[in-house]
């Protein structure tokens, strides 16, 4: 396994306080999921969906730069036959990965070149398949500062998934501090 050295997500793990625990609608979505699919989770951290997409007998891999994520996942989901846990920069991905759904939970505003990002999770994907994810939003200038660097602008998501019929799973809206949390089920076109 090739070691990388970003593990900048490290000094967060991660406790409940950190993460929002998956919700409902993401169980149900991964229970709808074709049974022999593949499942890519990219930017995994702990793997509390993939412990769902296990639960479901659904193939799983998951991908970090954190070594001390998957090192976590690995012990949660060590049971399970369909693992693979991969260590790569979610912006140098190797080519020939391949996946039925992609999962992108709290990861896009991370990555610097979306662009370029989404353009390969596309390539991933197989015809028909589909991108889940779920990200923090905003509009306008009253989104708390501090949740800045973990939030993208509308307009950027939008931009960002114009080769993708776009579902919304659910969004939730913080009209007082102009942004959403948004979850969307995005299928190529
Ligand atoms: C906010 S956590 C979300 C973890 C998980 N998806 C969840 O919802 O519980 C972000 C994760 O993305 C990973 N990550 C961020 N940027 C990355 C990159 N460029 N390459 C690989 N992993 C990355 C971090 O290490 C961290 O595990």
């Amino acid at each position: 396994m090739k070691l990388i050295k970003q593990n900048w997500w490290d000094k967060f793990f991660m406790d409940d306080k950190h993460c929002l625990p998956v919700q409902r609608y993401e169980k149900k979505f991964i229970a709808d999921i074709r049974k022999n699919s593949r499942v890519l989770d990219l930017g995994c951290g702990e793997g509390w969906l993939g412990k769902v997409v296990v639960e479901n007998k659904l193939s799983y891999v998951g991908i970090d730069s954190s070594l001390y994520a998957l090192g976590r996942v690995s012990i949660t989901l060590a049971k399970y036959p369909k693992i693979s846990l991969l260590n790569y920069d979610l912006e140098n991905l190797p080519s020939g990965l391949e996946a039925d759904v992609i999962l992108l939970r709290f990861v896009l505003a991370h990555i610097k070149n979306k662009n370029r990002f989404i353009k390969t999770v596309s390539k991933i994907l197989k015809p028909g398949g589909q991108l889940y994810i779920l990200t923090p939003t905003r509009t306008g200038g009253k989104y708390p500062t501090k949740y800045r660097s973990i939030s993208i602008l509308d307009s950027e998501l939008k931009g960002l998934l114009l080769g993708f019929k776009v579902k919304p799973l659910k969004i939730r809206r913080y009209p007082k501090y102009q942004m959403s949390l948004g979850a969307y089920v995005c299928q190529k076109i």
